[in-house]
């Protein structure tokens, strides 16, 4: 098993699969810009790699992630092309290869956004999806204003982001975010894997590129957006009151 650092465990298989594991669960696995950093490299590392043919996003401990560390967002807030968190959703964008997803637990904010550019998504009976941007002084980022509603819809999506409320593994489901439901998420996300892993490996790449296509400019131009207007959010009032509200009640 290799390391990347502490906080994203990677491993690969023998038949190819490159599991990343988020892995700080006394923090609910919420994302520093090292495990960003980390995630960036993992993911780069992989498209070249020709011995690579699938990777698992998945997670330690009973959570998939409660997204950005709320205390990075205040002391670091990403404004720029040049992040860890930048560099991380451009490769996700970017990435050639399947990449699927094993979500137990809370998916918060960037757990679940990133989930829309996957390929297979598989959840745990116990998942919950949540993108509370606005009630944090935020919008939503990662291409999923574009591709959110581009998924359940307008309405849907409106109402999903604008109250921020959250949804589980049935409606996840349901709106075709999740493929499958399975209590043991990661066993069956290694299934998948495998099975793509074992199809010829350019007829894949070339698969996911022809599915990708129409929408990768758009998709990239709305993440473009988005980010500038996160920034500036990242920096309101409107933000700074949420984060110190989450943090007192942390006792940070
Ligand atoms: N950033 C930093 N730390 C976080 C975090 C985050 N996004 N989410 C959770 N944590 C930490 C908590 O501070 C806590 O650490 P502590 O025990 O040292 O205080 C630990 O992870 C466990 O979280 P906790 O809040 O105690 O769990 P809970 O079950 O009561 O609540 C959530 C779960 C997900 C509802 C709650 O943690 C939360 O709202 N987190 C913030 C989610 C968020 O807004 N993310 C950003 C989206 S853009």
């Amino acid at each position: 098993m290799l390391k990347l650092m502490s906080d994203v465990i990677s491993n690969k298989s023998e038949d190819g699969v490159l599991t990343l594991s988020f892995n700080r669960p006394a923090k609910m696995n919420a994302l520093t810009r090292e495990m960003y950093g980390a995630l960036a490299s993992g993911l780069n590392e992989a498209a070249g790699d020709f011995s690579i043919r699938a990777v698992i996003i998945t997670s330690e401990g009973d959570h998939f992630t409660a997204g950005n560390d709320i205390k990075d967002f205040m002391e670091h807030p990403p404004t720029s092309d040049d992040t860890e968190v930048a560099k991380f959703l451009a490769s996700l964008l970017n990435f050639p290869k399947p990449l699927v997803a094993a979500v137990k637990g809370n998916a918060v904010g960037v757990g679940t956004t990133m989930l829309l550019h996957c390929d297979v998504v598989l959840a745990s009976p116990s998942a919950n999806f949540s993108m509370p941007f606005t009630s944090l002084g935020l919008v939503p980022e990662a291409g999923s204003s574009y591709l959110f509603p581009l998924l359940v819809g307008y309405q849907r999506a409106a109402r999903i982001f604008m109250t921020g409320e959250s949804f589980n593994a049935d409606e996840a489901k349901e709106m075709g975010l999740v493929t499958t439901i399975d209590s043991d998420v990661l066993e069956a996300a290694k299934k998948v894997a495998s099975q793509i892993a074992q199809q010829p490996p350019q007829a894949i790449i070339n698969t996911k590129a022809l599915l990708k296509a129409s929408k990768h400019d758009a998709v990239e131009a709305v993440m473009k957006a988005e980010f500038q207007l996160f920034a500036m959010a990242l920096q309101s009032e409107e933000a700074m009151m949420a984060f110190m509200n989450f943090m007192s009640k942390k006792g940070k």
